[in-house]
């Protein structure tokens, strides 16, 4: 059962058996995740000093080369996950192909998978504003003990076993699910330890806040057209209020708290949609539906769709249930 002010430890601990797989090892593997985070949120937090420090690209004092949060996150969790030998393989939205692990040791019997954005919603770093990592978690398919191949990569959203993300925000939070519910922990950085602070998340059924980039409106997709025009009509509960941060593990963050839908569908400047299904928007749709959420590229269920490529893009609207449907009710009478 979750207890508020349960430590992530704790939790992680409590609810081993409740994981169909139980074997300890998705909870090294969690546990590996919680340390990386924090110290991505150590180096984030100190983003601000850049201007008295140094800009990335720029040589530091030491004569080192600054680097790019983004690659240093991305660092990070690749080395917190390798050095622990806790996972097969690791593919990341910093790579551009899957990193085997282990390969030269026939007796390793990890059975996990991780794909990750490690640094999500970068291009708001400069201006102090909230970023986050987003993490996805599969078995294996093919045989332990043998080098991951691509298959193990390209798993439909359905097969994930886990799930999260971390919010880089006014405070620090670890979101994840297995699979039984969505908990939220809040990083407490005097103590260094994740405080269950949002048990059992759920999205508001309906909600009242639209997330896209309006921008590209005149690039969108007619049912989308028609639905932001739905969302600004002065009828029943509306119009509804826009917020976009341009940061998806924040919008969306607000929106499962608040009751929201965060849209980015394909445009003329990008035809398969901008999100990567893998890293961002396979990992976000398992926790939105273990949210009471539903999550879809407009017409088929995000989780259902069939990966090719590791860093394929997809179309993504996500969010409060009846929001989505809306928006899939628009999508389907106007199609083009
Ligand atoms: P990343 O920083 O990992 O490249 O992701 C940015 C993504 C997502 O977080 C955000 O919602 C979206 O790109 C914003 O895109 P636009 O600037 O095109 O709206
Ligand atoms: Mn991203
Ligand atoms: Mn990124």
């Amino acid at each position: 059962m979750a207890r508020k002010n349960q430590t992530l430890g704790e939790f992680i601990i409590e609810n081993q058996e409740d994981f169909k797989y139980s074997s300890g090892e998705l909870s090294r593997l969690l546990n590996s995740i919680r340390l990386a985070a924090k110290v991505v949120n150590h180096e984030v937090n100190k983003a601000g000093l850049v201007d008295i420090t140094g800009a990335a690209g720029d040589t530091n004092i030491q004569g080192e080369d600054q680097q790019k949060l983004d690659v240093y996150a991305n660092e990070v969790f690749i080395r917190t996950l390798t050095d622990r030998n806790i996972v097969c393989g690791i593919a990341s939205e910093e790579e551009d192909n899957f990193i085997v692990i282990n390969s030269q040791d026939e007796n390793h019997q990890n059975k996990y998978v991780v794909l990750m954005d490690p640094l999500d919603g970068s291009s708001n770093i400069d201006v102090n504003v909230s970023v986050g990592t987003i993490f996805s978690i599969f078995r294996r398919i093919t045989p332990v003990g043998t080098p991951v191949e691509l298959k193990d990569f390209l798993q439909k959203g359905d097969k994930q076993v886990a799930a999260g993300y971390v919010v880089y925000g006014t405070s620090t939070m670890l979101v994840y699910t297995t699979g039984k519910g969505v908990n939220g922990f809040t990083l407490n950085p005097a103590l260094g330890s994740w405080y269950l602070s949002h048990p059992n998340m759920t999205f508001p059924e309906d909600g009242q806040i639209y997330s896209v980039n309006e921008g590209n409106y005149l690039d969108f997709p007619e049912g989308i057209k028609k639905y932001i025009k739905y969302c600004q009509a002065e009828e029943d509960n509306r119009p509804y209020t826009s917020r976009y941060i341009g940061s998806l593990v924040s919008d969306f963050h607000r929106n499962m708290i608040k009751g929201g839908i965060y849209m980015y569908p394909k445009s003329t400047k990008n035809p398969e949609g901008k999100l990567r299904l893998l890293y961002e928007c396979s990992p976000i749709a398992f926790i939105a539906e273990q949210a009471n959420g539903k999550s879809s590229d407009g017409f088929t269920r995000t989780m259902e769709v069939e990966p090719t490529e590791l860093h394929q893009r997809v179309p993504f609207i996500c969010g409060s249930k009846k929001m989505v449907e809306k928006a899939e009710e628009f999508m389907r009478n106007f199609k083009e």
